[in-house]
């Protein structure tokens, strides 16, 4: 029996059995080389393989893996202090969990506790996990509908409307959950001013401001967070994917006020902080601000530019957007017959939703590996506009 059958049909699954990586790059079980620009969703921001993480892991491996977070660990400290260091404005504590929807559980519970209240002023096209409370705050109904009633107190304000969430904010608002640049639903980057007025709007009602930065924060949009192209902290950030260079690992970071106002055991993870994911964060953190941030913004302006010149030819391409290497190419049509193209010509994408693909690609990759994308994606695009008959 093969992965498909005892793992049921949960994903949209690809024909590619990977078996090794190094860089940008994958290889499958037959030797093919692909250009990686799902790179696990974006968690494998350093490149696969990266050998500064091997290398922590595999020395934090032999000395100790787990110490929970009831004793100390000085991995685990070392992690901590780079990783709040780096933090925006006001950010100085840390919840450590393995993932990103267990940060926003965590954020959830944190801006209640912390301010008294119950309502939670969503996004519109908003993705942010899929266990219960993140699936709350998640916006797409096809997500949810078989498995309500979701959490309470929850509203979804039109992304990038500051008017209409100056609105739903009010005196029982807990928190305002924003992602900067939305994901899951194709790549949305927040329009100039939005975040600032978000923030305005929250301090004017007693609410906090999270920002959900698990796919777009850590060097990804070509800064270390993608608040920073609009220079707003928030009070409350989630992190994950590939915060500890590949090895399992989420945050929800925040503020002395909100974090005094936990107490003892409302709150736990057996596996958050982990001195092995520690030690990967670290090597990681350290990575991303020896300059990876920059080669995101390096090669993802040139991939930009590149994606925008082919779009100019194919008529099937809508719209090109995104920041740094967290780039949507919308597509008239659903994306399916170009992944599959991109697959036999040794590129891999994701896809947002029918009709977008995605690229979050290694924020090592080179600007020869990303020629190597726009030249597939250029053949796809004509083979796909051939098949519709609209060349
Ligand atoms: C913005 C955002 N938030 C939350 C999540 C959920 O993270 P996880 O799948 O690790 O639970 C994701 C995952 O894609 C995400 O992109």
């Amino acid at each position: 029996m093969g992965e498909s059958e005892i793992m049921g049909n949960l994903y949209q699954r690809f024909p590619v059995r990977v078996e090794r990586g190094e860089g940008a790059l994958v290889w499958d079980d037959k030797g093919r080389s692909y250009v990686d620009c799902m790179a696990g969703y974006g968690v494998a921001l350093l490149g696969h393989a990266n050998r500064g993480v091997a290398d922590a892991v595999a020395a934090q491996m032999s000395r100790i893996t787990t110490v929970h977070a009831s004793l100390y660990s000085a991995t685990r400290e070392i992690f901590l202090e780079r990783l709040t260091g780096l933090a925006p404005a006001g950010i100085s504590r840390a919840f450590l969990c393995s993932s990103g929807s267990e940060a926003v559980e965590a954020a959830i519970k944190m801006a209640r506790k912390a301010t008294g209240r119950g309502r939670i002023v969503s996004m519109r096209g908003a993705y942010h996990g899929k266990t219960h409370g993140a699936l709350s705050l998640t916006f797409n109904p096809k997500y949810k509908k078989a498995f309500g009633p979701m959490m309470e107190g929850v509203e979804f304000a039109p992304f990038g409307d500051a008017g209409a969430l100056r609105d739903m904010v009010g005196d029982q608002t807990a928190m305002v959950i924003i992602e900067p640049v939305q994901g899951e639903s194709g790549i949305n980057v927040a329009p100039d001013g939005f975040l600032e007025e978000a923030r305005g709007i929250c301090d004017g009602a007693g609410a906090l401001l999270a920002f959900d930065e698990i796919q777009a924060g850590l060097g990804r949009t070509g800064r270390m967070w993608a608040c920073d192209h609009w220079g707003v902290a928030p009070d409350i950030m989630c992190l994950a994917k590939g915060l500890a260079g590949g090895v399992p690992m989420g945050a929800a970071l925040t503020t002395e006020a909100v974090m005094s106002a936990m107490s003892k055991g409302e709150h736990s993870s057996t596996f958050g902080g982990n001195p092995l994911a520690c030690a990967a964060g670290t090597e990681t953190l350290s990575q991303i601000e020896g300059g990876l941030a920059g080669n995101a913004a390096a090669v993802g302006a040139g991939l930009m530019e590149g994606l925008r010149e082919i779009s100019a030819r194919h008529p099937v391409v809508r719209e090109v957007r995104g920041l740094g290497l967290m780039i949507g190419v919308e597509l008239k049509f659903d994306v399916r017959g170009v992944l599959d193209d991109l697959i036999d010509d040794g590129v891999l994408m994701l896809y947002s939703g029918r009709n977008i693909l995605r690229l979050l690609p290694p924020l090592v990759i080179t600007h020869e590996q990303a020629s190597k994308v726009l030249h597939s994606l250029d053949l796809a695009l004509g083979a796909e506009e051939e098949r519709r008959g609209i060349r």
